[in-house]
């Protein structure tokens, strides 16, 4: 019968097999699937595996210290961090278009985590032979279910491969649900955060700009995001949403007062949904009292920002992200 602890097992032994003397990479998103695929790997061979987290500048607050280390103090990997906010920043200046942003980001990560694959190659030799992916079930089924090949969909992963890889796949994870990688990430002992992180998008807070991206733009975003999702929390409904994205409506500016003085600051749209797949997805009737405290501490706290929306559109015909 299925248990985890007979998946984790099972994966293993097959790991080790397969892998040998050899050695592996593998991308960390600050994401379950990569997180979770990461840690079986390490369980198998261990010091043999070396992963790979690339800073993009994009993620959420407290993201890339849950990366480097929760996780790093849970499972014990080796792990190389990539800072390369500026590197993306310098690529996004003066970009607004949503497509356009997608694929500077996509590109940029990939030049990234190739630099970085190379310099572990240049420092470990070429017995680096595997490239570890946290390919799930259902992303073996749309892709037309091919087995240790490249052929990943690229558009739903920043990490997407590369045309000409090289790299022999393991991909621990390609039997199992969402939810059941969820389990075998606890019963690795993973933290609580990272195995219950709900979908974010590879191209990160990047694409919840409607506008230019900027560091000042990005840390005011950070900070609304992490005001909407602490509340979220304590009032217990994490499980009822599927993922709430906060987006930064930085071209748009609306007036407003505050003590004394007229503000003339820019919108948060607050986008909580609920969905069984993300393919359709409702708008979540969030009880009034937590949506109140939400807009309260944003316009509070965050600087620049003196006035909250709530998207009540399902998807079709809105998408999730705004961009
Ligand atoms: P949309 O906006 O298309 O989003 O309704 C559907 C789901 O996919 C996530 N999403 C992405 N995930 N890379 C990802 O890994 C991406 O480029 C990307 N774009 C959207 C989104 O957060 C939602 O869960």
């Amino acid at each position: 019968s299925w248990t985890t602890g007979n998946v984790i097992e099972e994966q293993v032994e097959a790991i080790r097999e397969q892998v040998g003397d050899k050695r592996a990479i593998c991308g960390l998103s600050g994401g379950v699937d990569s997180a979770v695929a990461a840690a079986l790997v390490q369980k198998a061979i261990g010091s043999q595996l070396t992963c790979v987290y690339v800073d993009h500048g994009l993620m959420r607050k407290g993201e890339t210290e849950q990366v480097e280390k929760d996780f790093v103090a849970a499972t014990g990997v080796q792990l190389k961090v990539v800072d390369a906010e500026e590197r993306f920043l310098k690529a996004l200046a003066g970009v607004s278009d949503p497509e356009e942003k997608r694929k500077i980001i996509g590109r940029e990560f990939i030049r990234v985590f190739e630099q970085a694959q190379a310099e572990i190659i240049a420092d470990e030799g070429p017995a680096v032979e595997f490239l570890v992916q946290g390919t799930l079930y259902p992303d073996v089924v749309e892709s037309g279910g091919g087995t240790g090949t490249a052929n990943i969909k690229s558009h739903h992963n920043v990490g997407g491969l590369p045309e000409d890889l090289e790299f022999k796949l393991i991909e621990p994870l390609r039997k199992l649900f969402k939810d059941e990688v969820r389990m075998v990430g606890q019963e690795l002992g993973l933290p609580e955060e990272i195995v219950q992180r709900q979908p974010f998008p590879g191209p990160g807070l990047g694409i919840r700009i409607v506008g230019e991206v900027t560091k000042e733009r990005l840390d005011l975003l950070r900070e609304a995001d992490a005001i909407a999702r602490e509340e979220l929390t304590a009032a217990g409904l994490d499980r009822d949403i599927w993922q709430c994205p906060v987006v930064l409506l930085a071209d748009v500016r609306s007036v407003g007062v505050q003590g004394d003085g007229r503000t003339y600051g820019h919108p948060i749209v607050l986008r909580p949904v609920s969905s069984e797949d993300a393919m359709t997805a409702d708008w979540s009737r969030l009880p009034y009292d937590v949506l109140a405290k939400i807009s309260t501490r944003i316009t509070n706290e965050v600087r620049d920002v003196n006035r909250v929306v709530l998207d009540v559109t399902s998807k079709p015909p809105g998408t999730i992200e705004w961009e």
